[in-house]
């Protein structure tokens, strides 16, 4: 394993940092506290290539490698995380998708404007009824000969409200379980197409989660990805790539509320000393430095692993496993260095262990990816 980082890497990583202090950091706290959208954080973004990050140029994307990525998504998520989960699924839900599995003519159409930044997309899997059990959509597409006819609801859609192309998964033949699933493309605006009310959530709350209702919408044939039946492994695969996005998120949570906390710590004084020189507070601090470069670690194996083509599905599951617990186990441990200071906004640290908890609910629960890697390694 090369621990060097290219220039292009380099590059990419401080691009990310100057973006997050300078257009992210100065209104976090209130859109934090508003669950405000970073609208034009987001565009930004779009215009800086972050948006599409893997994506080949000749799609609008930025053509760069799934290290650069991570290093990117460890910057922004350092400052905000509701940013970063837009940009983690742009990235590696939707643009990966649809680059790998989309035909020639979904990619001119869809992935190009989402790639470059122009609209943002989401991912639409979970049910009410369907969530860890994924493989029992209830959401059905009909196919009526030329279109589907889809109905159902799905259930705390990231990006709901704000993204513009919708990947949906749907059941088209309970009889053949997962094998009767597919993934179509939904656009906004279509007959039939209600969008839900904005959850009020926890963490993340600069992101808009939202349920999403179709009534008979008509969805064309040439919005299938794939093969008739592909959708679930569509979204299997598709999964384990975005997985390393949220992996990438929560080292971010969890360095951002490191350093936060070391800095504090070498500051405030209490009976006599900065707490840095209390054992017990430093000994916190080794913890989380150990337990983030372990974090850290896996990410970029995964990345590694993804950029030479291999089977990412235990590395994913792993980086994300042991950086969702990081960011929970830094994040509560900041707090407390930060002693009272820690349990009011204007100290970053009690937003950062609300939104650290997220990292261990989506894109598959702790207790999911576990199912996933001892599968794997039984094998
Ligand atoms: N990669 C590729 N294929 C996989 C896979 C993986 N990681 N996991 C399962 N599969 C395949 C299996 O090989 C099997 O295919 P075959 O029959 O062709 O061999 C098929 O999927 C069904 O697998 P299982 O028999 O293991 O099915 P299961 O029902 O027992 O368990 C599961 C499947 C792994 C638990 C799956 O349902 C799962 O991953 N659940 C979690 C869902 C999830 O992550 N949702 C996230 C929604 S998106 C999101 O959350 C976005 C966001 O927040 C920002
Ligand atoms: P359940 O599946 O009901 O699980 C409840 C509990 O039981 C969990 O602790 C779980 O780990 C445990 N459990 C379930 N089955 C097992 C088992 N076999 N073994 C051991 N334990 C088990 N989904 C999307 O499709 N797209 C999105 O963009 C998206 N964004 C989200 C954003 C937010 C803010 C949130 C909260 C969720 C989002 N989700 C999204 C949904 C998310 O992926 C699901 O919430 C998650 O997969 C868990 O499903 P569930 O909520 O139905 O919990």
């Amino acid at each position: 394993m090369d621990f060097k980082f290219t220039e292009e890497q380099l590059m990419i990583q401080q691009a990310a940092r100057d973006f997050a202090q300078t257009e992210l950091l100065p209104g976090v706290i209130e859109r934090d506290e508003h669950s405000k959208f970073p609208t034009e954080q987001v565009k930004k973004l779009g215009e800086l290539g972050f948006l599409g990050m893997m994506v080949d140029p000749k799609y609008g994307g930025s053509g760069l490698d799934s290290v650069s990525y991570v290093l990117a998504m460890e910057e922004i998520a350092k400052v905000d995380a509701s940013a970063a989960v837009v940009m983690s699924v742009n990235n590696s839900l939707v643009c990966a998708g649809l680059e790998k599995y989309a035909s020639e003519e979904q990619k001119q159409k869809y992935l190009t404007p989402l790639a470059s930044g122009q609209v943002i997309g989401a991912f639409c899997l979970s049910e009410p009824e369907a969530g860890s059990d994924a493989t029992s959509q209830k959401t059905t597409a009909i196919d009526m000969g030329d279109h589907y006819l889809l109905n159902g609801t799905k259930n705390w859609i990231t990006n709901g409200s704000t993204a513009d192309y919708y990947i949906v998964i749907a059941q088209t033949d309970v009889e053949k379980k997962h094998k009767g699933i597919n993934a179509f493309i939904v656009e906004k605006g279509w007959a039939g197409f209600e969008i839900g009310a904005k959850e009020q959530k926890m963490g993340i709350r600069g992101s808009d989660t939202h349920s999403l209702m179709f009534t008979d919408v008509k969805v064309p044939k040439e919005n299938r990805i794939g093969e008739d039946g592909f959708g679930f492994a569509f979204a299997m695969n598709v999964l384990n790539g975005g997985r390393i996005g949220i992996a990438s998120q929560a080292l971010g949570i969890a360095q951002g509320a490191y350093e936060l906390a070391l800095k504090y710590a070498k500051e405030r004084k209490a009976f006599g000393t900065e707490i840095i020189n209390h054992q017990a507070v430093a000994f916190k601090l080794a913890d989380m430095a150990t337990q983030i470069t372990a974090a850290r670690m896996l990410c970029f194996k995964a990345a590694a692993e993804k950029d030479a083509g291999q089977d990412i599905s235990i590395s994913g599951a792993m980086a994300k496993l042991f950086a969702s617990k990081t960011a929970m186990d830094t994040t509560i441990e900041a707090v407390q260095i930060h002693g009272g200071n820690g349990y009011v906004r204007e100290y970053h640290v009690e937003r950062m262990m609300r939104d650290a908890k997220i990292t261990q609910i989506y894109e598959g629960t702790s207790e999911i990816q576990k199912i996933v890697i001892s599968r794997g390694i039984a094998k």
